[in-house]
This record gives C-alpha cells, sequence and structure tokens, in this order.
C-alpha cells in the first residue's frame, strides 16, 4: 500500500508518517516547507512542492499507484484567516478543490481530510455532536467547511470516498521523542506554556478568568497527536471496507480548562509558569468539548494517551529535547 501524505512535514502529518511508516505502508509526502520541517519526515519520500500544483499531481498520479490520500496541508492560524481570508479560501478551499479534481481524473477515491472543530462555530449544545449546526464564525473555519461540502459533492457525482475528520485541539507529542509541534509563531496554549516555563517566549497570557466555568476559565478538549494519527488510519481502512463517507469529531469529551493545563505543565515540568491575565479575546466561547462517540463506534476508535498528564509530559520531553539541541547538546 502507497499513501500521499499532504502537509506530511508539519506537526501532525510527520506523526501520521511515522505511523504509517511504523505499520510498513510505502509514503510519499508533498509538503511546501512553508510551516513544515524537512527533518520531521522519518522516511517514505519527501518533495518540496506545492501540493496544489495540477502537473505535478497529475505526475504523481500517473507514476505512482496511490491506495489514499491523506491531506493535512494547510493554512492554520485563524487570526490571520481573520484578516487576510483571501489567503484561506484559495489556500485552503482552492487548493483542496485542484486536489480532488486531480483523484477524479486519475481514478484515486479514498481521502482522509484534516477539519476541525472550527467548523460548528459558537457551540450551541456541549458536548458538540457532528450533527451541531454549522456555522464557522471565522475563514479557516470556513474554509474547512467548504472542502467538507466540495467532497460531498463530489462524493455523489464522482463518487469520491472520504472522511472528513474534525479535530478539537491536537496536543502532545510522539511518544518516542523522536517528533513534536514547532509552529512558528505558535499559538497553542500547551507548548506556549512550556515555553514560557523555558524562558522561550514572554509569559503565557490568560485570556479571561470570569468565564461561567468551574475555576472561571476556558476549558477545551485536548488530544493527543498519536491518537489523532491512530484515527486516520482507522478511516482510511474504514473506507477500504467499504464504509459511507462520513465526518467524524476528535476529541476525548473530557475538557480541560486553560487553569488545569496551567498546572499540569507546572507539576510536569517541576517549575513555575510564568502567566499574565488578559482580557477575554473576542469569540473565544467558555467550552469545546467533542462528543466523539461516533468515531469510537463507527472507526473503533479509542484514544490510548487520554489524560491531560500524558499528552503534556510527551509535549515536554519534546521541549527539551529542542532546547538542548539549540544548546548544541545531543539529548
Ligand atoms: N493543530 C491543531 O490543533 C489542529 C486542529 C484542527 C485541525 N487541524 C488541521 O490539521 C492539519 C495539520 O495541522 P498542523 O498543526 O500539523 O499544521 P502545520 O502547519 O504544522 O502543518 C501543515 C503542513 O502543511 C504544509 N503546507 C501548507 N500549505 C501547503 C501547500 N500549499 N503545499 C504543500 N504543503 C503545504 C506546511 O508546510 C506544513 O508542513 C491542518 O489541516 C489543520 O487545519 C489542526
Amino acid at each position: 500500500m502507497h499513501y500521499l501524505v499532504t502537509g506530511g512535514a508539519g506537526y501532525i502529518g510527520s506523526h501520521m508518517v511515522k505511523l504509517l511508516l511504523k505499520q510498513g505502508f510505502q509514503v510519499t509526502v508533498v509538503d511546501d516547507l512553508s510551516s513544515g520541517h524537512r527533518d520531521a519526515v522519518l522516511g517514505g519520500e519527501l518533495i518540496v512542492h506545492d501540493f496544489a500544483d495540477r502537473a505535478l499531481l497529475d505526475q504523481l498520479f500517473t507514476e505512482r499507484n496511490f491506495d489514499g490520500v491523506f491531506h493535512f496541508a494547510s493554512k492554520i492560524l485563524v487570526g490571520e484567516s481573520v484578516s487576510n481570508p483571501a489567503k484561506y479560501y484559495r489556500a485552503n478551499s482552492f487548493a483542496t478543490l485542484t486536489l480532488l479534481e486531480a483523484m477524479r481524473d486519475h481514478g484515486l477515491n479514498h481521502l482522509v481530510f484534516s477539519s476541525t472543530a472550527a467548523v460548528y462555530g459558537e457551540p450551541q449544545s456541549i458536548p458538540i455532536d457532528e450533527a451541531h449546526p454549522k456555522v464557522p464564525v471565522n475563514p479557516y473555519g470556513a474554509s474547512k467547511l467548504m472542502v467538507e461540502m466540495m467532497m460531498s459533492d463530489f462524493q455523489r457525482a464522482h463518487g469520491l470516498r472520504y472522511v472528513a475528520l474534525r479535530y478539537f485541539n491536537a496536543a502532545g507529542a510522539d511518544a518516542e521523542g523522536l517528533l513534536g509541534e514547532c509552529h512558528e509563531p505558535e499559538t497553542h496554549l500547551i507548548p506556549l506554556a512550556l515555553k514560557a516555563v523555558l524562558g522561550k517566549l514572554p509569559p503565557l497570557k490568560l485570556f479571561g478568568d470570569d468565564y461561567d466555568t468551574p475555576d472561571g476559565t476556558c476549558i477545551r478538549d485536548y488530544i493527543h497527536v498519536e491518537d489523532l494519527c491512530a484515527a486516520h488510519l482507522l478511516a482510511m481502512q474504514y473506507m477500504k471496507k467499504g464504509g459511507d463517507s462520513a465526518a467524524f469529531n476528535l476529541g476525548n469529551g473530557a475538557g480541560y480548562s486553560v487553569k488545569q493545563v496551567i498546572d499540569t505543565v507546572a507539576s510536569v515540568s517541576g517549575k513555575l509558569v510564568p502567566f499574565e491575565l488578559a482580557p477575554r479575546r473576542e469569540g473565544d466561547p467558555a467550552r469545546l468539548v467533542a462528543d466523539a462517540s461516533r468515531a469510537n463506534g463507527v472507526l473503533q476508535w479509542a484514544p490510548i494517551h487520554n489524560d491531560l498528564e500524558t499528552i503534556i509530559r510527551h509535549a515536554w520531553q519534546w521541549e527539551l529535547k529542542v532546547a538542548a539541541q539549540a544548546q548544541g547538546k545531543i539529548i
């Protein structure tokens, strides 16, 4: 079996490549390294290129016999999508249309797509299941929802099989310490807190402590990156066994507050987390927690690393390794 992984040099994609290689699959990665890292691709072949180049896709799909596509490549900054929506509609929606057309024309029918909880917008009920209304409140979420709509139309018209995986908050790192999160700029809470502990970033900003939650801080659903990747493999296998195209939430169903994250980072690192209170951010709901029972039931997916301590321990191990490498030490 041979899979194409777009965005395989990025945070989640690189963990997926590692999992596929470990399972004995052949892997081709297309990543333009706009936010990814060459050394995060632990094997297979890396083609440094825009995945939405139709000529490249035609060449790849003619020369290689792919069994499916894992499509991670994307722009991912919510704030940037608000200030520069065209970039997101072009890079996420329009570029994926090119991929879908190339797959259609070459008879390639199985696609696992990285969607997001941002397709839901403001939660109207918690936990959020897949039937929840989809009213994205930013162009990032809208650009992903458009892809879901395109995939659904391609299924009807051309028989595409797809699974859209709506991740909540991807977190953690490879348990073996070979890979981890490396976004630039970093916007995710756990790496921001860990980097603040290491003095690599300024004190963490805690946006609001007067929400209607037990400790007043926002609650989010963190899912270990290895559990996310396991779900991708199950999703591909589900389609190969004839499963219908579908969307699945990926989360733990157990939310953790920002204060719980700060406390756990402190206990794992053995150091206080420097943080300062800041005003609430516009559009930040108090709680975002997934109902992932469809993925649990249909894909037989059960997260293994479903406690915050493990997620943060693995992320901390990665941050220590990166810090040591920056100082010329090998660990
Ligand atoms: N990180 C999260 O918590 C989270 C949550 C929900 C959804 N997602 C989705 O998961 C996917 C992966 O996210 P991530 O955190 O690993 O992001 P990332 O930025 O680390 O990885 C994205 C990768 O795609 C590559 N890329 C971007 N545009 C490309 C293009 N046109 N051609 C080729 N390569 C391109 C980048 O170089 C990078 O390696 C994205 O689709 C994102 O929207 C992530």
